[in-house]
């Protein structure tokens, strides 16, 4: 069966919203706009339920107190101070305290929590979660076993089906239409068994596309994670926020990447060099191997570049679970012993796990601010919403993460952006309830971009150029940065970006359009691949996630501000942190030890 051709005239649906991304984001969004009564298209690449939520493990924060003493306050403070001050303190209070509500909705609609014996909702200890404002370890992930996403997803699906959302299943949105005076009115999108291409017209039109960890050659991320929301943002001129900022995860297995939950430490696993000797204490005297991420991960890259990793390469180290005993492993971490034991060949009732840390989380984003409205500065001027347009979960900037996010707080920041988006659309579309025309031109970039992929016959696979793209970045943008390596990595993303532009389908006959898919989504992820590099190459200090060799420290006083790197002319701009939370005191910055 040969690739069908792209029709010269598309036809089009219109809905009151549209939303790219049927992760939780997506689904917590679609669900209140249904329940709202609104007309809602959820696209989605995959069936729902094989969304990249699906993957997430170990819990969502908040802070019940259902084990130990917790105020969402702690947790407020945790989470700037684990942004490493990056993150703004409104949006930052507005999450926190908003964690319990959506948690408690949730198991309202029916999801399987874990429970104590009290019957109320087991909650584990999580990177970086402290009580008293970092005195101690508390307990605030909210778990079904270690396998939370999954429950989570199901969850929200079911809901909607019962709310009568509309999905459009393995259909891939291609491009934002912007009118001229750049106020969104919907998505193209093409049908991936067929290739049909439609334009979805929409008054609101959501993104909540995801991460795009596979621009990383080693990630925990699933092969649909390709940025597809900041590609589309990015090619229609919207600049991406604080890019330099990707985090990587402690435990991805070893020659693998898939991830080990943080949870395995939760339930009291650790870390160990080849010596056997636990090496968390040594650079996190409290949290210990519950320090927040980046710590975790700079710990055990520290540890193989001076020789005490394991194995015959020296290149990882070992998690250690088989203390816990079997019921614990069967019960709570049922998932991390499935993983270890297909992709580790190992039990790890018996044997520890070896793990590395592995590209996992994107901090930055589409901006948006804390009602899901997606906010484009003006040069010398304040920022302005951008009509129409919204963006949710980790395609978007909040910012709430800052320069490194919290295990647990990525489930959370998409319950509680997911919900307050689809309340700003409600009070948005209220407002304008007529909506404006398309204009003409409104597939055209589309098609365009289509007709010229279909048309090449010369140029390379687009498995050899995202290899390229994929080695560039994890030999010159890893979790430690070199000023040599960016500055060549600087050189060698835009070289591998122009290869970008010439790959060809070499397997026209293919079926599903898969090779299409593929091409479209390098598109994307370049965008990424490219912002990332130049954002970590200006930012000159260390803060979260983003740590230079040549600027080891965090510099408040030129540093303290988000970057926007915009793709057209590939330059950055910066706008300041919002460091006034909404009825607090802000927490300010001091050193950050754990
Ligand atoms: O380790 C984990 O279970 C991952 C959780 C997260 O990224 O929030």
């Amino acid at each position: 069966m040969g690739i069908l051709k792209i029709k010269t005239t598309i036809s089009k649906r219109t809905f009151d919203a549209v939303i790219v991304g049927a992760g939780g984001a997506g689904m917590r969004a679609a669900l209140a706009l249904s329940e709202a009564g609104l007309k809602v298209a959820v696209l989605s690449k995959v069936f729902p339920t094989r969304s990249h939520t699906v993957a997430a493990q170990g819990g969502i924060a908040a802070a019940l107190g259902n084990v130990t003493p917790d105020n969402w306050r702690w947790h407020m403070y945790d989470t700037v101070k684990g942004s490493d001050y990056l993150g703004d303190q409104d949006a930052i209070e507005f999450m926190c305290r908003t964690a319990a509500e959506v948690v408690y909705e949730l198991e309202h609609f029916g999801m399987p929590f874990d429970r104590l014996d009290d019957g109320k909702i087991y909650q584990r200890p999580f990177g970086g979660h402290m009580r008293d404002f970092g005195a101690a370890l508390a307990q605030r992930a909210c778990a079904v076993a270690d396998r939370t996403g999954h429950a989570l997803l199901h969850t929200l699906y079911q809901r909607n089906v019962r709310a009568d959302t509309h999905f459009f299943v393995e259909w891939m949105a291609l491009d934002l239409v912007r009118d001229e005076d750049g106020d969104v009115l919907g998505v193209t999108a093409m049908e991936i068994e067929t290739g049909e291409v439609m334009l979805l017209e929409a008054r609101a039109t959501l993104f909540a596309t995801g991460g795009a960890a596979r621009i990383f050659a080693a990630s925990t991320n699933a092969y649909i994670n390709t940025g597809d929301g900041l590609g589309m943002a990015a090619r229609a001129g919207i600049p991406l926020q604080d890019m330099e900022f990707f985090q990587f995860h402690p435990t991805g297995v070893y020659d693998a990447g898939v991830l080990i939950s943080e949870g395995a430490r939760g339930e009291g696993g650790y870390l160990v060099n080849k010596h056997g000797d636990r090496f968390m204490p040594n650079y996190a005297p409290t949290a210990q191997d519950l320090a927040s991420r980046d710590v975790v991960s700079r710990a055990i890259a520290t540890e193989i570049k001076e020789g005490r990793g394991c194995g015959p390469r020296g290149d990882h180290v070992l998690l250690k679970i088989d203390h816990l005993g079997e019921d614990v492993i069967r019960s709570r971490l049922p998932g991390a012993r499935d993983i270890a034991l297909k992709f580790a060949h190992i039990d790890p009732v018996r044997e520890p796990i070896p793990v590395t840390p592995t590209a996992h989380y994107m901090m930055g984003g589409i901006p948006a601010n804390y009602h899901g409205q997606v906010v484009v500065p003006q040069r010398g001027e304040p920022e302005e919403v951008v009509r129409g347009f919204y963006a949710v979960g980790e395609c978007a900037c909040v910012s709430v993460h800052g320069a490194n996010r919290l295990g647990c707080n990525s489930l959370l920041d998409l319950l509680v952006f997911g919900r307050e988006a689809a309340r700003q659309i409600v009070e948005d579309l209220a407002r304008n309830p007529h909506p404006k025309p398309l204009p003409n031109d409104a597939a055209d970039r589309s098609l365009e971009r289509l007709a010229r992929l279909d048309a090449r016959h010369d140029g390379e696979s687009v498995a050899e150029v995202g290899d390229a793209m994929r080695r560039v970045m994890q030999t010159h943008c890893g979790v430690f940065r070199f000023p040599d390596l960016l500055a060549e990595g600087v050189h060698e993303i835009v070289a591998v970006a122009e290869r970008v532009k010439n790959v060809v389908i070499r397997d026209k006959s293919k079926v599903f359009n898969t090779a299409r898919v593929e091409a479209l989504e390098l598109d994307n992820l370049i965008e990424v691949a490219q912002a990332t590099m130049h954002a970590a190459a200006a930012r000159e200090e260390s803060r979260g996630a983003h740590a230079r060799d040549d600027f080891p420290h965090r510099d408040d006083d030129h540093w303290l501000k988000h970057s926007l790197y915009f793709s057209a002319n590939r330059q950055l701009d910066y706008k300041p942190v919002r460091l006034k939370p909404m009825t607090v005191e802000s927490f300010p910055p001091k050193e950050r030890v754990y």
